[in-house]
């Protein structure tokens, strides 16, 4: 099942990749995009609680009164409320269903996993507390349900449902504790959606501009298009029928209707158990976490600011040496993705020791195999180009293919380690093959590849090393045919370099014909 719904998601992400282009990608910012519909949800929110009145008649009233009498202002703020809500919940199925997809929900992704079930709670509860606020015939119908659905719990001293048998029972007090409720809820629901992200380093919040502002258009022009509209007062005295759902957040109330009450509450119970159950459930081998090498660590920090995760800390040196700090790994938060290894500066393969050994590496794929396995494939290419692959396990170039060395993540290649294939004469060229730009496994693995083959981030790649025997390819397993047409266009590009030491003296220059650097290959002095 997850296969099946990762390849939708890859065909549609790519889709939008043509219209968006990668970097825009709605898909890769849905995080960010629940954060922006949130405050977006919170402002209107606000300018409606100034004209809205708690009160049995007031309630319906005054939201009327928003809506009609300034429907340039409190109307479209209504809408806008509305609509960033219900877009809320799309944003948070495709999400969640997307790191299901992705497999971004086990292992040290439990947290933001498990912490996630609760938001689904919170995002309900705050957007059923919003219909019931307007007091029409769909929150009489909402306000009737619910209530005999709480009733079936063995909580609540007093009926609630009894509020809404007759009208005298029910009274403006009522009211207020919704208001409160409503407000307290989303509050809570932001504090959830900070603890989510706790553990994810650099988080993307913010949604990048161009987008935000599509978004702010279309909920704008939604709101004026089909304003949102209240149903017709509720009348206690009548039992609602013919009312119209939301079915972004109501989907359920059919249900409680024609269901017994314990039966929804088995449904809902057993579906949040076993969501948030999901991270512990079988197959799942978690790789050992990355360790620390007093020896050569210096305590530069550098695997501190690449670690995706907020596992590496640097603390106090517990060795002799006199140093200040040294690199700590915290085992729990550790996905075992090699970036820091790939950022330690004691990661190269030109050190004069045999026995090749970095500040931090991984237990179960340590940067010696990895230059072993380099050294062993490389010695097998042949052809008018030798290409050697470095692929990441999780991209399109993944696979038993007798040229390429698979990774956790691209971004634990050493950029040293690319001077020195190349630099050595181990092979003609090296593509690092990456998972699409909009969908890092490790999420900053592509980032930190182009940034560090830019120059713009430690460790750089070197302006000797020619960038026309390098290039990128960033590509999702289900675009292995572009994979396969980028790869053999460049082996062809590098078969045309005169052959000779592969060093560039001067940062070269792209002729046509020649091997064209990918973006950010550009060489840096
Ligand atoms: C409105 C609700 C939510 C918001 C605003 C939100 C926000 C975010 C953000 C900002 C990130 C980091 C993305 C990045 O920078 O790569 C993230 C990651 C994640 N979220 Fe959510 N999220 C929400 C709901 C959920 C739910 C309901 C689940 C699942 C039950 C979930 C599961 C995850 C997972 C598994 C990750 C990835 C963690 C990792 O890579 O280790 N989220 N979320
Ligand atoms: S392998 Fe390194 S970069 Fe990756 S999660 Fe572990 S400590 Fe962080
Ligand atoms: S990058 Fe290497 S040397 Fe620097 S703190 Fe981390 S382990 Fe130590």
């Amino acid at each position: 099942m997850r296969f099946l719904l990762r390849t939708g998601y890859e065909y549609l992400e790519r889709g939008a990749d043509g219209i968006f282009g990668p970097r825009l990608n709605p898909f890769a910012q849905l995080g960010a995009l629940g954060f922006f519909l949130f405050w977006i949800v919170a402002v209107s929110g606000i300018y409606l609680f100034i004209f809205f009145d708690t009160g049995v008649v007031d309630a319906y009233e005054s939201v009327e009164a928003i809506t009609h009498a300034q429907w340039y202002a409190g109307g479209v703020m209504r809408s806008f409320h509305r609509y960033a809500s219900d877009l809320m919940v799309v944003v948070l199925v495709i999400h969640l269903s997307r790191e299901f997809a992705l497999d971004r929900y086990r292992g040290v992704h439990w947290f933001s996993w498990f912490t996630g079930v609760p938001i689904i709670w919170m995002l309900y509860a705050s957007g059923i507390t919003g219909y019931w606020l307007v007091w029409d015939k769909l929150a009489q119908y909402i306000a009737i349900l619910s209530s005999e659905l709480l009733d079936w719990l063995p909580i609540f001293g007093e009926s609630i449902a009894r509020n809404f048998l007759a009208p005298e029972n029910l009274n403006d007090r009522f009211f207020t504790l919704l208001v409160f409720m409503h407000i307290a809820i989303p509050l809570i629901l932001l504090f959830l959606m900070w603890v989510h992200i706790l553990y994810i380093s650099r988080p993307k919040m913010n949604p990048p501009r161009a987008l935000a502002a599509v978004m702010l258009i279309a909920l704008i022009a939604v709101s004026l298009w089909k304003p949102a509209l209240s149903q017709g007062p509720a009348n206690l005295a009548k039992v609602p029928n013919d009312v119209g759902l939301d079915w972004f957040y109501l989907p359920l109330y059919p249900l409680v209707d024609s269901w017994s009450r314990g039966a929804v509450w088995a449904m809902l119970g057993g579906f949040t158990l076993m969501l948030a159950a999901l991270p512990w459930l079988p197959p799942f081998r978690r790789p050992k976490p990355a360790e620390i090498s007093l020896a050569h660590c210096n305590g530069c920090g550098r695997c501190v600011k690449d670690c995706p995760y907020e596992a590496v800390r640097l603390v106090g040196r517990t060795d002799q040496r006199r140093l200040l700090q040294q690199a700590q790994v915290n085992a729990a938060l550790c996905a075992s993705c090699g970036i820091c290894v790939g950022a330690c500066p004691s990661s190269t393969p030109f050190q004069r020791t045999t026995d090749l050994a970095t500040g931090i590496d991984l237990p179960d794929f340590p940067l010696r195999e990895l230059l072993e396995q380099v050294r062993r494939t490389a010695s097998g290419l042949a052809g008018p180009a030798r290409v050697l692959v470095l692929a990441c396990k999780h991209g399109a170039g993944s696979g038993k293919r007798t040229d390429t060395v698979e990774l956790p993540c691209v971004a634990m290649v050493p950029p040293p380690l690319l001077d020195y294939i190349l630099s050595r004469n181990l092979a003609d060229g090296v593509a690092i093959a990456g998972c699409a730009e909009r969908a890092c496994y490790h999420r900053l693995g592509v980032a930190w590849t182009q940034e560090r083959f830019a120059g713009q981030r430690d460790p750089h790649l070197r302006a000797r090393v020619p960038r026309e025997r390098l290039t990128t390819i960033w590509a999702s397993p289900t675009e292995r045919a572009r994979f396969a047409a980028e790869l053999a266009e460049f082996a062809k590009a590098v078969a045309a370099l005169p052959s000779g030491p592969t060093q560039a003296k001067t940062p070269p220059t792209h002729q046509s014909g020649a091997a064209k650097p990918a973006r950010g290959l550009e060489a840096v002095p």
